[in-house]
């Protein structure tokens, strides 16, 4: 059967980043995606013009019907926006026994706008990193997490170790906000061994939806039972081919390309002839 995949995530308006990243990412890897709607976004390239959230009990709605009817063998969240709504994808999470869950902790977009209030902070940690297979931080994100300033890769490493004692089996530090040449994300799953996984920077304004693409593809990469390191290294050479062969949309920060592994079989299919 095809790998089931659900993301629990806001609607980005503009395509590039939220529900509409993860389920073009699924699709690129195969997987059927399903999603669970928690807030609509105003939003383009350039930011975030408003945001619409919708009430907790029909995202705990959501993801119930879908996982009694179809089934999920592996779900992300995403923006989670306020209290109410962690409550309620906690709740299901744990009324319908879903597995192999990725929590992005989505606070803010890149364009600066706020996408979770600072007081719900605590109750995602408390409610969601314990159920959580891994969690995916990005700097700024992880700093507040932890409480501390992340300067350099001893400090991150640091900050990963206390983060894995909120719950989480694993986390993975982005390092998309790091300064200079290279995009260095560390992975950590408990004991002596933290994993760096290094790439050259791409140079490019256009990185909307980064994140969501990386944590929808370690989420699709694990529903095929994919070991989780491979699944994160996997899952950040997808995003790094997506950046690099971005269409240049927007006039802001553009949204990556995430049909870039199937573009060949799409162009072969448009240029084929139809049946007579
Ligand atoms: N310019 C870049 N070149 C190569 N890889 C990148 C670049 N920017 C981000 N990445 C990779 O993309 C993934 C997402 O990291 P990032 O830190 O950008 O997440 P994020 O800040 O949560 O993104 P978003 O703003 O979309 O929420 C990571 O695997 C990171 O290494
Ligand atoms: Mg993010």
């Amino acid at each position: 059967m095809v790998p089931r995949c659900l993301t629990v995530a806001g609607s980005d308006s503009g395509g590039g980043a939220g529900i509409q990243a993860d389920l073009k990412t699924f699709t690129a890897l195969g997987v059927y995606g399903m999603s669970a709607i928690t807030s609509i976004t105003v939003q383009n390239t350039e930011g975030v013009f408003g945001v619409f959230d919708l009430p907790p009990e029909v995202v705990y709605n959501q993801i119930k019907v879908v996982a009694q009817d179809i089934g999920v063998d592996s779900a992300k969240t995403g923006m989670l926006s306020n209290t109410g709504i962690v409550l309620a994808v906690a709740r299901a999470v744990r009324d319908l026994g879903i597995q192999n869950l990725v929590v992005d902790p989505v606070f803010r977009a890149k364009s600066g706008d706020l996408l979770l209030r600072e007081e719900s902070v605590e109750v995602l940690v408390r409610e969601l990193f314990p159920l959580a297979l891994i969690v995916t931080p990005n700097i700024p994100e992880a700093e507040v997490l932890c409480g501390d300033r992340i300067r350099n890769l001893r400090d991150a490493e640091n900050c990963a170790k206390k983060i894995l004692e909120m719950g989480p089996r694993a986390v993975v530090i982005k390092g998309g906000h790091m300064e200079g040449d290279k995009v260095i994300d560390l992975f950590y799953e408990g004991g002596l061994e933290v994993h760096y996984f290094v790439d050259d920077r791409v140079e490019t304004k256009n990185t909307h939806g980064t994140g969501c693409t990386f944590s929808a593809a370690i989420c699709a990469l694990i529903a095929m039972g994919m070991d989780l390191k491979r699944a994160v290294r996997k899952a950040k050479d997808f995003v790094k081919r997506a950046i690099e062969t971005n269409p240049g949309i927007g006039k802001g920060h553009g949204p990556l390309n995430h049909m870039w592994r199937i573009e060949p079989c799409v162009r072969e299919f448009i240029s084929s002839e139809p049946s007579t």
